[in-house]
């Protein structure tokens, strides 16, 4: 193998570079309707990979990754455009999390990372914070002897200005975590905790967010509670790289879906595609 193993960070600091964003206030923005989205036009939009047209916000090629001796990724490739919603299915052990840990530099790995076009493996996780890129991992990882708005706090870049999003915005989002501002982010339910985490990742004010399996453990009324935020995000200009298990809210919110298998991508296209393919369904997914 010829890939080395990166050992340090050659992305430039981007300062205030992202995508221009002119969007409504999130007051306007009521996410879509149950019955809409799945009426959504997903299947004709979404083209081959590699065209001259193709402008990628996330890339990645050949990702391998390490647990100690344990080889974990075999050589992923995935990409992420701006303004998509991506979901990364897959079984439990296929090596979802580790590829997002991977991009977060929280895992020992090989291979190419870019982020607009600049390599960040080998990055540490605060740096590709920085750059644009916000991760809600699986554990939830509140402060739970803090309360509800420190956990938010915690969540800014420096003190916040410029930001695209406000405590108001997370308030108006999910007016249940205004309600319980003061109270210690430890007693709230699991759904809370979740959207806690969400609005955390948000007052960082990323370009793309990775966020999984955000409805494990969820009752149904949340989990289409998230489809919708993560929707109104995307209103927003945000990209989302959705880890999930489960197909359903990940089918109809995405506009595009990769399978993983053994540690590598063994499907990519449209969620209309992966329905009609009952083999890949069938062999990489059902439980
Ligand atoms: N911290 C770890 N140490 C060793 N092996 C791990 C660790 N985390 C995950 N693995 C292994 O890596 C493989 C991929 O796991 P993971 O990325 O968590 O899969 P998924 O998120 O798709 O369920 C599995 O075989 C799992 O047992
Ligand atoms: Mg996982």
């Amino acid at each position: 193998m010829t890939s080395t193993l990166v050992t340090s960070c050659t992305a430039l600091p981007l300062g205030g570079a992202g995508p221009a964003w002119g969007g409504p206030g999130l007051r306007t923005l009521t996410p879509t309707p149950v019955a809409s989205r799945f009426a959504l036009p997903h299947g004709g939009s979404w083209r081959p990979r590699g065209g001259p047209s193709e402008r990628y916000m996330l890339k990645i090629e050949k990702l391998h990754a390490y647990y100690g001796k344990s080889h974990v990724l075999h050589g992923v490739h995935l990409e992420v455009q701006p303004g998509e919603i991506v979901a990364l299915l897959g079984r439990n052990g296929s090596g979802r999390s580790t590829t997002a840990k991977a991009i977060m530099g929280l895992v020992k790995c090989e291979g190419v990372i870019q982020w607009n076009g600049r390599q960040i493996a080998g990055c540490k996780a605060y740096e590709v914070a920085h750059l644009g890129i916000g991760y809600v991992p699986e554990s939830r990882d509140i402060f739970p002897t803090l309360t509800v708005r420190q956990n938010l706090m915690l969540g800014q870049k420096g003190n916040g200005q410029g930001s695209r999003w406000s405590f108001d915005d997370m308030y108006r989002m999910f007016p249940r975590l205004k309600e319980r501002q003061n109270t210690e982010a430890g007693v709230l339910s699991g759904g809370e905790q979740q959207m806690l985490t969400l609005c955390r990742t948000l007052m960082g004010d990323p370009d793309l967010i990775i966020i999984d399996e955000p409805t494990e453990g969820l009752a149904p009324k949340i989990v289409e509670l998230v489809g919708q935020y993560l929707q109104a995000l995307k209103a927003r200009g945000i990209s989302v790289l959705l880890i999930e298990q489960k197909l359903t809210i990940a089918m109809a919110i995405s506009d595009r879906a990769l399978v993983m298998g053994h540690g590598s991508i063994v499907f990519d296209g449209t969620p209309d595609s992966l329905r009609a393919d009952a083999y890949t369904r069938k062999e990489w997914l059902e439980v």
